[in-house]
């Protein structure tokens, strides 16, 4: 099939680049020429494992990257991958969105024939019907089919996930606009669940309150039982073999960064009260919990250290998550915001991070090349992502470390240094 992706960034690259290594042509269209350019030099500006070694091999014979709508006239099916982000009321922004609509809308009233438009950004339920399809029909009549398509790409596995995926949930507004996606995916093998598209939005939003909840459970569990004496990791053993609890996403620890769970949850909150009526109580506690957790990092180095003016801290990991250089919600952006406002002094390191962190933090950070670096001359160690590289325990010999992840085996890592787990 000959198919366009609009909106080059993590998802809308990570799906174009998995649908030419399906054999279809591709091309991304995006409207920044640094971006387009990157990746038509086979260099994306984006870092997630096997991305590379497809546009090495896949550019420009199945993958092109171009500025221009006009490219569409020449493909079957749209897939619209731009950002979503939050405004500052926590609102979803759907600027992108409407933009994608207006340039592709345009493009396809001079399209004869049928085409069909799927969405796999994230987007509160209702928006297809509500906003996608009148734009794009104002411009190109009722010749265009429609489908939404939730990606659930987790960063740093996105690639291997797009092959390997649980399920494929087809929102569409018709059979015939599904038809049209699911013959795009047919290699891929996965549970398919056929439905209309307000329900397959909500699927995207459940599942990531889901997780966050999940997180924030685990989070408020190990709270409890910190104080009660026990290791909340072990709990979650003994819970794992429960199937209907399983033991996934219950890592405790200084909660979820990144950008997709606070923005959804938050977007979820403000769509439930303003536009449905309702109140959501738990996924407000939700976000509660998660914003309060990396805050303990701080509160157990000034209970060991007394005032944090001056002192050293070391802190390790600035990604939200390992494997990724995305900082975006990182916790660890903002445990360094409140360690300066407090006079510490801060040695960073992230074996991926470090440019992005120096964007916002361009001065203020004393960023290291190494973690042993870091660690070195330092008061105090707090780990915030649980890079491989950081559960090297001859690291940490006489250090006092503060885990906001569980990077380490607290017995083991209690032979050696003074450890401190954030809840355990
Ligand atoms: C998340 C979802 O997991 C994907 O399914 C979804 O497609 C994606 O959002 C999206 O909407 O695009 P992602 O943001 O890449 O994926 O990251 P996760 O792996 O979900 O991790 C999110 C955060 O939760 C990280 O900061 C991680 O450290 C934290 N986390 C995760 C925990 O604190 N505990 C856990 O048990 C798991």
């Amino acid at each position: 099939m000959n198919i366009s992706v609009i909106g080059a960034g993590y998802v809308g690259l990570v799906t174009a680049a998995g649908l030419a290594e399906l054999g279809h042509d591709v091309v991304c269209i995006d409207r920044d020429q640094v971006t387009v350019s990157a990746i038509n030099n086979k260099t994306p500006l984006i870092h997630e494992n096997g991305l590379s070694n497809i546009l090495s091999r896949l550019v420009p014979k199945r993958l092109i990257a171009t500025t221009d709508y006009k490219v569409i006239t020449d493909t079957d099916l749209i897939l619209i991958c731009v950002g979503t982000p939050s405004k500052p009321d926590g609102s979803i922004n759907l600027r992108y969105i409407k933009n994608a609509a207006i340039g592709l809308g345009s493009v396809l009233s001079s399209k004869k024939g049928y085409h069909v438009v799927a969405t796999r950004s994230t987007i509160i339920p209702n928006t297809t019907k509500e906003v996608i399809i009148p734009i794009i029909e104002r411009y190109a009549g009722n010749k265009v089919g429609f489908a939404y398509n939730p990606e659930f790409l987790q960063e740093g596995k996105a690639v291997q996930a797009f092959f390997n995926p649980q399920r494929l949930i087809i929102g569409e507004l018709n059979k015939r606009a599904g038809n049209v996606l699911l013959k795009a995916f047919k290699d891929i093998p996965a549970a398919i669940f056929r439905t209309d598209l307000t329900t397959a939005e909500m699927i995207k939003y459940a599942s990531n309150a889901f997780l966050a909840t999940k997180i924030s459970f685990i989070n408020e569990i190990a709270n409890i039982c910190q104080r009660a004496g026990v290791d909340v990791y072990d709990v979650v053993k003994g819970l794992s073999f429960d199937y209907r609890i399983g033991g996934e996403f219950l890592n405790a620890g200084i909660g979820f960064g990144g950008s997709c769970l606070p923005k959804d949850v938050a977007a979820l909150i403000y769509a439930s009260m303003n536009h449905f009526g309702y109140r959501p109580e738990l996924l407000r506690t939700v976000l509660d919990i998660n914003e309060m957790q990396p805050s303990k990092m701080i509160d157990i180095a000034e209970s060991k250290l007394g005032s944090l003016r001056n002192k050293t801290i070391a802190v390790l990991g600035l990604a939200f998550k390992p494997n990724t250089d995305d900082i975006r919600n990182a916790p660890a952006i903002g445990i360094i915001k409140l360690l300066l406002a407090k006079g510490a002094v801060v040695r960073a390191y992230d074996p991926q991070a470090l440019d992005n962190a120096k964007r916002v933090f361009p001065q203020r950070v004393d960023f290291c090349s190494s973690a042993a670096e870091a660690i070195a001359d330092s008061d105090c160690v707090l780990i915030a992502t649980e890079w491989d590289e950081f559960k090297n325990i001859s690291l940490y010999h006489g250090k006092m470390v503060i885990d906001g992840r569980r990077a380490l085996e607290p017995s083991k890592a209690k032979s050696i240094c003074d450890y401190q787990g954030v809840s355990w």
